[in-house]
């Protein structure tokens, strides 16, 4: 550890700020007596330890945080007006955390797990936050399925471990999650650390331009230290020996100022093209295809700035896909509307209602104005202002100008399945993935895969899990059934 820190001079205090004769002995009535409910020194310590910690995230418990700089390079006023894209050369603060899915706080890094990828934009007009993974897609399509996938990620009720039984029972059950099922027990499954590994916002998102013009836009981060990734035989290794292996790799290369940086890339579908695009282009099951929508590189982003406190500003930071600013705006996409919900939500619970206050969470390139006050928490920053809207004493007043444009809609609503475009099906992007991959990598893959499927107890899993990348792709599958028949022989 390099970095030094110094210690405040003076005499230790209580939280009041009296000064403190012992540290080490408590209060007793007598010599060898039991101790004094009159010790302040004490009671106050044992009190504030019991409440060091706040919930863990429910996922993306482990995670690593940087703070870093945003970069325009590219001119794309002609999709959006968001202020901090205006202009090239236009840099802006970033705070990215990085995370790994399931694992509860005290796990390890090197897992076989997608890597979160939030990050956090200081703009002008309030902060952006982009939520995403180092996946362009996702298991399920639906919000309404995120906690039983979930429940099946974690630990079992009755076992407290994690069950193949109950993995493979729900992706086996819901086919959409073959592609990206055959994404994560792929090479990318593992990255070697966060800094070699690309990032996504995943979901598509809307920008609306200053003349009211809509687009859907992608976003690919591409990382410019190469991707790297581990074995699972290396991974397990790694996770025995360094369970922080990545959280460690991504301080010390900012510590001696090798600052990883990626290439921002987006795709961009002009609003009228969605309706007849190949595939749902707001189902988050499915990539858009670079022939189709070709990446353009708009920005560089470089993290170069280690957090000095992690529980405050790692553990306490918070991260919501509902944050948007002006030009910039949700899809319809059925996982995006619930996590515009879940986040906040989450917040309120895990860091309290003013979570938002937090030197990390709140906007440090303007300052939040409104009505809300109190709570828990609250340090008093409003002082006298008035706490209503309107108000003759100038104060904060609303705007008229929605942040997105609004959508087009027709029909009744109802329980709807996401509508399937020409080519949609569960199974197709996981084919095409499987026929993309090296000889090599579908060796691992299907080493991979089936040394997982091997420990579901039941055969009606089995051959339920297999018959999905069957039906992907028919080699796939048929390696797959041997591989798994080989190792339950
Ligand atoms: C409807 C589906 C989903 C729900 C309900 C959901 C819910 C949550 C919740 C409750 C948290 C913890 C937030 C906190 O305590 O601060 C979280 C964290 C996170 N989720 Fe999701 N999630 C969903 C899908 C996704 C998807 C599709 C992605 C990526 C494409 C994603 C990426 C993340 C990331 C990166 C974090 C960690 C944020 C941080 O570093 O603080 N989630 N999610």
């Amino acid at each position: 550890m390099s970095e030094q820190f110094d210690n405040t001079a003076g005499p230790l205090t209580t939280e009041s700020g009296a000064p403190i004769s012992n540290n080490n002995q408590s209060e007793a009535a007598g010599v060898g007596g039991p101790l004094l409910i009159q010790d302040q020194v004490l009671l106050e310590k044992l009190a504030h330890f019991n409440r060091e910690r706040i919930p863990e995230r429910v996922v993306h418990a482990r995670g690593a945080g940087a703070y870093g700089t945003f970069t325009v390079t590219a001119d794309v006023t002609k999709y959006t007006k968001a202020k901090f894209l205006s202009q090239v050369g236009k840099e802006t603060e970033t705070f990215l955390r990085f995370s790994t899915v399931a694992d509860s706080l005290g796990g390890a890094d090197a897992r076989r797990d997608p890597r979160g990828w939030a990050l956090k934009f200081y703009t002008e007009e309030g902060n952006y936050d982009l939520v995403g993974n180092n996946t362009p897609v996702f298991f399920i399509r639906d919000a309404i399925k995120f906690p039983d996938f979930i429940h099946t990620q974690k630990r079992d009720p009755y076992t407290g471990s994690q069950e193949a039984d109950n993995v493979w029972d729900f992706w086996s059950l819901s086919p959409e999650s073959t592609h990206q099922v055959t994404w994560l027990f792929g090479d990318r499954g593992i990255p070697a650390s966060y800094r070699h590994m690309d990032g996504f916002g995943s979901h598509t998102f809307q920008w609306v331009n200053e003349a009211g013009e809509q687009f859907w836009v992608k976003y690919h981060f591409k990382t410019d230290q190469g991707i790297k990734n581990l074995t699972q035989d290396e991974a397990n290794k790694l996770a025995g020996e360094d369970p922080d292996s990545h959280q460690r790799d991504l301080r010390e290369s900012i510590e001696r100022g090798d600052f990883p940086s990626w290439t921002v890339q987006v795709q961009i579908m002009p609003a009228a093209e969605a309706a007849n695009y190949r595939y749902n282009p707001f189902d988050l099951t499915k990539v858009w295809l670079n022939e189709d929508y070709p990446r353009i590189t708009i920005g560089k982003l470089e993290l170069n700035r280690n957090p000095q406190n992690i529980f405050a500003e790692v553990e306490q930071s918070i991260f919501s896909p509902a944050h948007f600013v002006p030009g910039i705006g949700p899809s319809p996409d059925k996982m995006l509307q619930g996590r515009l919900f879940a986040y906040g939500d989450a917040h309120r619970y895990r860091v309290g209602i003013n979570a938002d206050h937090l030197p990390v969470n709140r906007p440090h390139a303007t300052e939040a104005r409104n009505g809300n006050r109190d709570g828990l928490g609250y340090d008093g920053r409003h002082g006298g202002q008035k706490n209503y809207e309107p108000n003759s004493f100038g104060g904060p007043y609303e705007t008229g100008q929605p942040l997105w444009a609004p959508l087009q809609l027709n029909g009744a609503t109802g329980e709807w399945e996401t509508p399937k475009h020409a080519e949609d099906d569960d199974y197709v992007q996981a084919g095409k993935l499987f026929r993309l991959m090296s000889e090599d990598e579908q060796d691992r893959l299907i080493a991979n895969l089936s040394g997982f499927i091997a420990k579901v107890s039941r055969d009606d899993i089995i051959e339920r899990a297999i018959a999905n990348f069957a039906k992907a792709d028919e080699t796939y599958g048929k390696r797959l059934a041997a591989a798994v028949a080989e190792l339950r022989k």
